[in-house]
Formats: structure tokens, sequence, C-alpha cells
């Protein structure tokens, strides 16, 4: 992001803000198309042979699934909500890996119907409903299990997936079981994977390598006793920095991550995949809001705004800290709660905030909010859902 005569660009093309207010009505995500084909690229070039499934819960704008689709991703699901989207927005279902702790016997029905490429179970209970439900329709399910190392990659506890106390993936105990549940279902299930995914907002990597190898072992147990074995999916979670905008340091990162999966491995010989989402989406979008009110109390100034907690709930539900940035650049800075017109003290994008003044009417960008911020959005309060605007 970077003001062109101090107006609020977006992205590395700098595709000027402003003009999209021109008819203002309500707030606006806007995603830069572009950049995100560039994340894209930069990936895929890192990560080399893998093959990308992007995690669609992140954004699943329709514009956004086809741009990637076009790029040649697959797509990540965890619904058959998901599994609808993707198949509209052009993905076929031999791009299509569908996780969930969840799935119902509807959605599993029907992921069989459609003959979806990969189901990451989470569950024995989950992998005993795969096998009958195939059985009893004559169907053979591709599945990989989604194991949990009890791993911790120090991020906020809200979004860690990879411990023993996380509802996710299944524990390495219970592997004996999995093999012989598996055995009895030969007919109706193949074991294709072996998947993990520790967290999302992953910065450092000494976790995620340990968890590789500990995988790799069993990835190459299991292949003994089930040749039919083939891909390895190590996940999504790279994450990134919200409190700047420095790609440099990420693709730095990003270098770092994938060499660590590359060499752990690299002697498996076999198909690597990875689900990323906020990686490849979340920088790219941004959040349009208008001020409403600056209201002063003896305590504070708030920055009252159109959009809040229902539109963008990561500030309330995980701290997080996005940028701020008025849409025309300002020479002088205010320091306010930047809140929402939402009925919970929770309601606020940033508290006690340093940024350029703004006054009533005019538009501030809440940065970094194209992954989780559409996606989570809410009609809370019966405001409106935001518009979506791609550029
Ligand atoms: N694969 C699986 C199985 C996942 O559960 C997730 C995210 C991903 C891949 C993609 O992770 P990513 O690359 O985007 O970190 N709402 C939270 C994030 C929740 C992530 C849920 N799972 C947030 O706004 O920070």
């Amino acid at each position: 992001m970077e003001y062109v005569n101090n107006e609020l660009c977006l992205g590395p093309l700098k595709k000027a803000l402003l003009p999209l207010c021109a008819n203002y009505m309500r707030p606006i995500y806007v995603y830069d198309l572009d950049f995100i084909s560039q994340r894209y690229q930069a990936m895929k070039r890192a990560l080399g042979p893998t093959r990308l499934f992007y995690a669609v819960k992140a954004n699943p704008n329709v514009e956004i699934l086809q741009r990637l689709k076009r790029l040649g991703a697959g797509a990540d699901v965890v619904s058959l909500g998901e599994i609808k989207r993707a198949l509209e927005s052009g993905f076929s279902v031999q791009d299509i890996v569908y996780s969930g702790v969840g799935k119902t016997r509807h959605e599993i029905t029907e992921a069989l119907k459609l003959g979806i490429y990969q189901i990451n179970v989470e569950s024995l209970p989950e992998l005993e409903r795969i096998g009958s439900l195939a059985k009893s329709m004559g169907k053979k399910a591709s599945v990989a299990l989604r194991l949990n190392p009890d791993i911790d990659i120090k991020t906020h506890p809200y979004i860690a997936t990879g411990l023993k106390d996380n509802k996710f993936g299944m524990e390495l105990s219970l592997i004996p079981e999995l093999v012989k549940c598996l055995k009895s279902h030969e007919d109706s299930i193949e074991l294709v994977g072996v998947s993990l995914h520790l967290g999302s907002m992953m910065m450092e990597f000494s976790g995620y390598k340990e968890a590789l190898q500990i995988l790799k072992k069993i990835y190459v147990d299991l292949q003994k006793q089930f040749p039919t074995l083939k891909r390895f999916d190590f996940g999504g979670g790279l994450g990134i920095f919200y409190d700047r905008l420095d790609l440099e340091l990420e693709e730095s990162l990003l270098r770092d991550y994938a060499k660590i999966t590359l060499e752990t491995l690299s002697d498996l010989n076999c198909e690597l995949q990875s689900e990323p989402g906020r990686w490849l989406v979340g920088h790219c979008g941004a959040l349009i809001t208008q001020v409403q009110y600056i209201k002063k109390t003896s305590a504070k100034t708030f920055l009252v705004v159109d959009s809040g907690m229902n539109h963008l709930i990561r500030p309330s539900l995980y701290e997080a800290d996005h940028l701020i940035l008025p849409l025309v650049k300002s020479q002088e800075n205010m320091k306010a709660d930047v809140v929402g017109p939402i009925c919970e003290s929770s309601d606020f994008f940033a508290k006690d905030r340093t940024l350029g003044k703004v006054s009533e009417g005019d538009f501030v960008a809440v940065m970094d909010s194209g992954a989780y911020g559409y996606s989570m959005a809410s009609v809370y309060n019966l405001q409106e859902l935001p518009l979506e605007i791609c550029i």
C-alpha cells in the first residue's frame, strides 16, 4: 500500500481506492486480483513441485476463486457450501481437497457422489462413516489421514490446531486403530494421503519442521502397508505481517518455509500438497469504511465508522492489529479508538491508535483484510453485509 498523489493505493500496480467511493453506500471490501496472482506465483515458485489447494475459507469470493483456478490452484474446502462454491467458480472435483472435523452424513454422501479428489479425515468415527457410506453407495473414497502431532507453533490459541487439546486431526497413538479400520474397509476406502495443518499465522518453523519429520516416518511406515499412499499434504498456515507491509521479508520467510518443507520431504518420492489461505489473499484486500462521528469523552477519542466487528471480526476475536489508513493522506495525526456501530464493547478495529487525522465523512481503509474478513462477516444487529469489489 502506498499513497500516490496523496491517495491511498492498493497492490503492486498501485490501484487507487478513492474512486471506488464515488457513490458510496456502505462499507466495501476491495480485492486486488493482480496482487493475488503475484502472491500465488511467488508461492508456486518457492514450493516448486507442490500442488497448491487454496483454503477457500479465507475468502470464497467467486472472482478470487476464478482467478486462482485460472492460475492452476486447487481448492481446500471444509463444507458442502464451499464445495458448491468451488464448483460454481470453475474448479472440478479433481481439484478439491475436503477437510473439516464435522462432516455430516449428507455432506459425505454428496462428496462421494461427486467423486471428490481427496477427503481429509479427522477422526476414527468419521473414517468409519466414510467407509460405510461409500460401501452402501458402491463407491471408493480417496482419503488422507489428518494427523495431529501435538506440536506448538506459537500462534494465537484460537488459531492453533496441532496440539493435543485441539479438536483437529488424529493423535498419533490412534494409528493402529486407523490401520485396522482402513483394512476392514479396503473395498470402499483407498488411503491416498497423510495430511497436517498445525495452525494459522505461523511465522517461525522449528515446530513445523519437527512435525514434518514425525509425519514423514509415519508416511513411510504406512506406505509399506498401503501402496496406494502417494500424497503428503503439509497444510497451510504461513503467516503475514499485519503491522507493516514488508513483502520482501515475507518472501524470505516463504523461502525458509519452502526450504524446510522441500528438504525434509525430498526423499519421499510423493506428491506434495499445501493448503494456503491467508498468505495468498490477506494483503490483497482492504475494507473501506466511512467516518460517521468523532466522539470525544473525558477518557478517549472514538472514531466511529460505519463498519465493525460484524464485517471484520479479527481485532475483536484475536486482538489482531490491522493498519488503518485514510484514503486521502493527512499531514497531521490523531489518536483514537476506531470503533463500529455494533452494540458490543468488543466492537473495535483498533484501540489508542495513532493514525492520519480524519473528519466526519472521510474514508479510511482497514488494510490486509482480504483473508478471514468477508468470510467471517455476520448480519449481527441486522447491519447489512459489506459490498465486495474486485479491481
Ligand atoms: N488448511 C486447514 C485444514 C485449515 O484449517 C486452514 C485454516 C488452512 C488450511 C488455511 O490456513 P491459512 O494459510 O489461511 O493460515 N480466522 C482466523 C484463521 C483461521 C484459520 C482456519 N483454518 C484468522 O482470521 O486469523
